[in-house]
């Protein structure tokens, strides 16, 4: 048959152009472990509510004005007068926080797989290069609605510079453009916001997957398997990224877009940690909000600096709870990677760090107070506690051997099977049955029926269980 001109046209790009070769490289014959878990969901996700950051924001520019005069007044035009606007204003905002969940959860699962240890150090590094630019990105994008959290958030950050010995004055008047945080600054901050941050974004992204592919997927095993390969050099406990982990990856996609459509329809604010209260207010220089609080998602750094006494310590400390992120390829000298094979002490170190951070997060959305500092200091001590003596008790801790192939798979057919038999069992737990009498209608008519009410014994039977499981998919 004659190729159609569609298909000459495709030939005459593809002799010009490696699209095949890159499609291949990196999907269809990138081989990737056959036993990733839910936790291998969340970098496919970061990648998703990146470009939904990027779209919404485009579609934001276009009615927003960077003008301190105006900025406040746009982004409720924006929320009440522009087709959709309000949408498209609660998916960026969302999206913040979403972008944190799943960066954390992203994070989390390289620290229990020790997806950071050799050969995977600069996966790492370009991986808390991102957190940097992300957190950069969101610090000045939470100064564009001009409300009076993002003028006292940033005016509060900003002059943590002046801490600094000598240069720190004026370094912070170099940041803001002006005196006080104001029209200059910004501008300056739209700039950053809209445009060079999501360029050095998306050039480290680009940068952590290409380092991610030449050296090969980590798993929850820890297990290399390009060490053991088939007859054709394909790796045993491989399988192709697509079409495999690329339809996988939908679930992943369906289950997020569940959670993000019910906090954008439901509850855009949730509760004032998404979005503050003192932000629906307009920037007023003269009036200091009683309360000034980050967002949720720098509550844990910004905890450690209140925990410290002296500023410049503190700013310091703070800064030191970041840097000592990057260092962890190098802190860790347990001999195997994952979680599963790694001693006691690990884990119980782990554990601690988890509750020390999520407290300092805590901590950093209330007010100060004596007893709230004594644990903020004590949090601020085991979160450094945990990666100081990393080398010492990941060097002498006992481990488990690692097998030499990836542990039992279940297949999908498998693993959906259980499911439709669990899932009418597992409702049945949770809710129970109770008869009830309907007033509705008239009296002749009047009847009972059986509603299904959540039963908050068998929910605490199931939290128990699932915990139980996860305890049991670490050990
Ligand atoms: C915009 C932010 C980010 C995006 C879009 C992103 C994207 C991805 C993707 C698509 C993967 C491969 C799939 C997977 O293993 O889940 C991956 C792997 C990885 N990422 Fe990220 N990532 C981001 C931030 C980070 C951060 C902040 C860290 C940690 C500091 C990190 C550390 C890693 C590591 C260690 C791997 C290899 C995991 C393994 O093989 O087990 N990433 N990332």
């Amino acid at each position: 048959m004659k190729p159609s001109r569609l298909t000459d046209c495709g030939n005459w790009v593809l002799d010009r152009f490696p699209l095949t070769k890159f499609w291949n490289e990196h999907m269809a014959h990138y081989y990737a472990p056959k036993n990733f878990n839910f936790f291998y969901f969340f970098g496919s996700l970061a990648l998703l509510v990146l470009v939904i950051q990027i779209v919404t924001g485009i579609l934001l520019t276009m009615n927003y004005k960077p003008d301190a005069k105006l900025a406040f007044d746009s982004v409720e035009y924006i929320m009440r007068d522009v087709p959709w606007g309000w949408l498209v204003r609660y998916m960026h905002s969302t999206g913040a926080s979403a972008f944190f969940i799943v960066i954390y959860l992203h994070m989390f699962r390289g620290l229990i797989y020790g997806s950071f240890k050799h050969p995977r150090e600069l996966i790492w590094i370009f991986g808390m290069l991102l957190f940097v630019a992300l957190m950069a990105e969101a610090f000045m994008g939470y100064l564009l609605p001009w409300g009076q959290m993002s003028y006292w958030g940033a005016q509060v950050i900003i002059s943590l510079f002046s801490a600094i010995p000598v240069i720190g004055d004026e370094l912070s008047l170099w940041i803001r453009g002006d005196y006080v945080v104001a029209d200059a600054t910004l501008n300056r901050f739209f700039a950053f916001h809209v445009i060079a941050v999501p360029l050095v974004l998306i050039m480290l992204v680009f940068m952590h997957i290409i380092a991610l592919h030449e050296v090969g997927s980590n798993n929850p095993d820890g297990v290399e398997i390009k060490e053991s390969k088939d007859p054709w050099g394909h790796p045993v406990d491989g399988i192709p990224f697509h079409p495999y982990y690329t339809v996988k990856d939908i679930v992943g996609v369906a289950v997020f877009f569940l959670f993000f459509a019910t906090v954008i329809f439901y509850m855009p604010e949730m509760g004032g940690y998404f979005l503050e209260h003192a932000n629906f207010i307009p920037a007023d220089p003269m009036k200091t909000p009683e309360h000034i609080a980050p967002v949720w998602y720098f509550t844990p750094f910004y905890s450690i600096l209140r925990a410290i006494p002296d500023k410049f310590a503190g700013v310091i400390a703070m800064g030191g709870s970041i840097v000592v992120l990057f260092l962890l390829p190098w802190l860790d000298r347990c001999k195997v990677k994952s979680i599963r094979y790694r001693g006691g002490i690990f884990k119980k170190a782990l554990l601690l760090f988890v509750i020390s951070f999520i407290g300092l997060g805590y901590l950093g959305t209330q007010p100060v107070t004596p007893v709230a500092t004594i644990f903020a200091r004590l949090f601020t001590a085991i979160y450094f506690g945990f990666f100081m003596l990393m080398p010492i008790y990941t060097r002498w801790e006992k481990t488990k051997p690692v097998p030499k192939s990836l542990t039992k798979i279940h297949s999908l057919e498998e693993q959906l099977h259980t499911l439709e038999e669990q899932l009418p069992a597992l409702l049945d737990e949770i809710t129970e049955l109770k008869p009830v009498d309907t007033e509705i209608g008239h009296p002749a008519f009047k009847s009972s029926f059986f509603t299904r009410r959540p039963n908050p014994e068998g929910m605490i039977n199931v939290i128990n269980r699932l915990a139980k499981k996860l305890k049991e998919s670490l050990d």
